[in-house]
C-alpha cells in the first residue's frame, strides 16, 4: 500500500508546501549531498535517482550538478515538483516497488524513507536503490529520527508568508509506545488567507529504527557502508545527523 496520501501535507494540503519549506531552504543542503555523493563515488556522477523527491525542493539546486529522475507516490507533490523543475523527470511511482529499468550514476533517498514503518519496508527502498544503481556509484542517506535521539513531546511553532498566504504551523512529535517501531508528527496548520483563517490538523505516522538496524540491513542488500554526518548551519550548535554513503561494489 502506498501510504502518501494519509498524509494531508502531500494530498489535499500539498499546495502548502512551498510556503511551508520553501526551495531556498534546501540549497545548503543539496549542496552538501552533491559534494558528499561525488566524495564517495568511484565514478563521475552525472545521473541521479531521487527516492522520494516530493515538491522538488531539494532538486531546484541538484538539478545544476545531476540529470535528475524523481520518484514519489504523491501526485499533488509531483505537481508541485513538475512545475518547479521542467527539466527533471518525475516518476508517480511507490520508492519500495519501483524499477525504471535502467540504471543511474548515484541515488539520494530523501526524507520521505521517515514513512517506512516496518524493517521490510525499509530494506525495499535500499533494494530499489541497490537496484538502480551502477557498480561504483553511491546511494547517500541521512536518518532524521532514531531512538537515541528522539526528543518525546518536542513541539515547533513556524510562521512562514508567500504572496497572501500567511501560515503558522505547529509541529509536534510523540512517541505513545516507545517498544515498537512507530511515532506520531502531529501539524497544526493556522492559514490565513485575505484575512480569513482556516485552522487544519494533519497526523503523520512515522518509523524509527535504532542505526544498527539501518546499518544491517545495507549490508544485507549489498553495500558497503559508509558513515559520515550530515552537517547544517540550521542545525543547534554542535548537532548532526547520521548519514550513510553507501558504495554498490
Ligand atoms: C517531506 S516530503 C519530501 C520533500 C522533498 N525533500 C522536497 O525537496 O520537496 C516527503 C515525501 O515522501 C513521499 N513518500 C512517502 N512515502 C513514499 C513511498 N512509499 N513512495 C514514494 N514516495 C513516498 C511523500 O509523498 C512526500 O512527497
Amino acid at each position: 500500500m502506498i501510504r502518501s496520501g494519509q498524509e494531508r501535507l502531500y494530498s489535499d494540503l500539498a499546495w502548502l508546501w512551498p510556503t511551508m519549506s520553501p526551495p531556498e531552504d534546501y540549497v545548503e543542503e543539496a549542496e552538501t549531498f552533491a559534494r558528499v555523493i561525488r566524495e564517495h563515488s568511484r565514478i563521475t556522477p552525472r545521473t541521479l535517482l531521487h527516492l522520494t523527491s516530493g515538491g522538488g525542493h531539494v532538486d531546484n539546486r541538484l538539478r545544476h550538478d545531476f540529470d535528475i529522475t524523481g520518484v514519489d507516490a504523491s501526485p499533488d507533490m509531483v505537481s508541485l515538483a513538475r512545475r518547479l523543475n521542467p527539466d527533471v523527470k518525475y516518476v508517480i511511482d511507490d520508492v519500495r516497488s519501483v524499477r525504471l529499468g535502467r540504471t543511474f550514476d548515484a541515488v539520494f533517498v530523501d526524507d520521505g524513507i521517515l514513512y517506512m514503518l516496518t524493517e521490510e519496508d525499509l530494506k525495499a527502498v535500499f533494494e530499489t536503490a541497490f537496484e538502480h544503481l551502477v557498480p561504483g556509484g553511491v546511494m547517500l542517506v541521512y536518518v532524521e529520527s532514531t531512538p537515541e535521539r528522539f526528543e518525546q513531546n518536542r513541539t515547533d511553532v513556524t510562521r512562514r508568508t508567500s504572496g497572501d498566504t500567511e501560515l503558522v504551523y505547529v509541529e509536534n512529535q510523540y512517541d505513545p509506545d516507545t517498544s515498537d517501531r512507530e511515532y506520531e508528527t502531529t501539524f497544526v496548520y493556522l492559514i490565513r488567507q485575505d484575512g480569513r483563517l482556516s485552522v487544519e490538523t494533519d497526523l503523520h505516522i512515522c518509523g524509527i529504527f535504532p542505526l544498527d538496524t539501518w546499518r544491517r540491513l545495507l549490508r544485507e542488500v549489498g553495500f558497503e557502508v559508509r558513515e559520515t554526518r550530515f552537517e547544517h548551519s540550521e542545525f543547534p550548535e554542535g548537532s548532526s545527523e547520521p548519514m550513510f554513503a553507501c558504495l554498490k561494489p
